[in-house]
């Protein structure tokens, strides 16, 4: 059912009509905005970087919480080359469409390359903060200096890793997925205080409480960003147009909407570029971003176009420990087939001394033992053994020189290498950050499996935090930044391990 193409395009099609609102109707006459409440609430955000420019975002909603016309708003831009902004390099006025929630995602260009930039917007009379972003190296790149986040579940605890990060030297926060979680939970740290979403207004209404965070917003002012989404961006454990829970909770039919609602408010409060809006109820994602030739960032979308996690039951259709037959079926996918060739292809080109793959999930196995038996967590690559397989196959053949892996979604850190075979010789490494926010996984039953593990270098689930990788073109730096306690907005945060890494070689060791 899962591969009738006819019903994948009629969902798909039914899902458009909700993800395009709007659009087609008659334009109406653009409007300055006239409010005197700060329309800024949300803060400013950049991404994308490019060698030329990168992407400067803002989405208006007032302070008041009055409603906005829905017509067009004129929101101006500015890019300097300080902050004072007596230089300012480009400058534009931009359209707030209501259509797209009155998101604003302005596509700068014509800049010069490796160098810091200032940003900012106003509409009316009312000014945004001021952002910075960055441009990236045309040739060469000496360093790169990445931050890694995911899985920030709003009600679990506060931001003091965003605080953190906003105050290092980066080139880019990469995001790894869980930007938002879907759920409410029982005893909230702090509360979401409203239902669960379903559709497009409760998507962006739960966008807009975390974007309001002080210090997620330092975090976007700060640095240029870059992301993929995992399954709580919008709704646990989902695969591709399967719902989480089967036919007994939500028809297909209905999901299909929900993912459209979620991809739609995902793409409005992110600093993407036009290309990635969402088209007919999917929303394409994947894509390459290179750094001079220090790096080549791949990102990947293991989401949308994955098989149904094995083992799914009537009422269980998304992630458990679990063994069984379909799960190590030769052609399951996580990337789809469309997917797997692009990034195939990009592997063979790729001739940067960091190949890295950006994606949601722990890409190395994990072997669970529960009375004595072998168990898998389904919803992550060990649910899709032969796809991960094509993949590390991929990698050997392609002449690319040992990748680095970033995951995330498993709320803890770890550092791991990837062979080709349980005893094989090591491909590529794989660093996995832990949770922003989100609770993280048992600590003790995570280390008891650990021994028939060999492959994995490290692994700690005790703190919250972030993670920093610092690439030269010989070797590189991986930092675990730990937040004391997460129910603390001023929580202390602090280097927990930190490891060496050398360029064209996989595995890590302590540093
Ligand atoms: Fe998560």
């Amino acid at each position: 059912m899962t591969h009738d193409p006819r019903r994948r395009r009629f969902l798909l099609a039914a899902a458009g009509l909700c993800g395009l609102g709007l659009s087609g109707g008659v334009a109406a006459r653009p409007q300055r905005y006239a409010g005197r409440a700060d329309p800024f609430t949300l803060g400013v955000a950049s991404g994308e970087p490019a060698a030329d420019g990168f992407v400067i975002w803002t989405r208006l909603l007032p302070e008041d919480g009055a409603p906005l016309p829905p017509v067009p708003i004129e929101v101006d831009w500015e890019v300097a080359g300080d902050d004072h902004f007596r230089r300012v390099l480009r400058r534009g006025t931009a359209h707030a469409l209501p259509e797209w929630g009155h998101s604003v995602h302005v596509e700068v260009s014509g800049l010069p390359p490796g160098r810091s930039y200032a940003y900012r917007f106003s509409a009316g009379a009312m000014r945004s903060r001021s952002g910075w972003s960055r441009t990236l190296p045309v040739t060469g790149g000496e360093r790169l200096r990445l931050a890694l986040a995911s899985c920030q579940h709003y009600e679990d605890g506060y931001y003091a890793a965003y605080r953190h990060m906003a105050g290092q030297d980066l080139d880019l926060v990469l995001h790894l997925g869980d930007y938002l979680y879907e759920s409410n939970l029982k005893a909230p740290v702090r509360a979401h205080g409203h239902p669960e979403p379903v559709d497009l207004d409760g998507y962006r209404r739960r966008h807009a409480v975390y974007k309001r965070d002080p210090d997620l917003q330092r975090a976007h002012a700060r640095h240029p960003w870059m992301g993929v989404w995992d399954d709580h961006d919008v709704t646990n454990d989902y695969a591709g147009l399967w719902p989480p829970t089967a036919f007994g909770a939500t028809p297909p039919e209905r999901f299909a909407l929900r993912r459209a609602a979620a991809y739609q408010a995902w793409y409005e409060h992110m600093p993407l570029r036009r290309g990635a809006r969402p088209v007919a109820g999917g929303m394409p994602l994947f894509r390459s971003c290179r750094v001079g030739d220090l790096a080549t960032l791949h990102l990947l979308d293991t989401r949308q176009y994955r098989d149904r996690q094995p083992c799914a039951t009537e009422t269980w259709g998304g992630g458990r420990n679990a063994a069984c037959r379909e799960r190590t079926r030769a052609g399951r996918t996580m990337l789809g087939a469309v997917q797997e060739r692009w990034l195939a292809g990009r592997l063979r080109e790729d001739s940067g001394v960091w190949p890295l793959l950006v994606q949601s999930l722990m890409l190395a196995p994990f072997e669970r033992r529960q009375d004595g038996e072998a168990r898998w967590w389904t919803d992550g690559w060990d649910g899709y053994p032969a796809a991960r397989g094509r993949l590390l196959a991929d990698i050997a053949t392609s002449g690319v020189g040992a990748p680095l892996v970033f995951g995330g979604d498993i709320h803890s850190w770890w550092a791991s290498e990837l062979r080709d075979g349980p005893e094989g010789r090591a491909l590529a490494t794989e660093i996995v950050t832990t949770s922003i926010s989100s609770r993280g996984v048992p600590y003790a039953a995570f280390a008891a499996d650990l021994p028939h593990n060999p492959h994995v270098h490290a692994f700690e689930s005790r703190q919250r935090g972030y993670t920093c990788c610092t690439l030269t073109r010989r070797e590189g730096r991986v930092e675990w930044f730990g937040v004391a306690d997460v129910r603390d907005p001023a929580s202390p945060v602090v280097r927990v391990r930190s490891f060496a890494l050398e360029a064209g070689r996989a595995g890590v060791t302590d540093a």
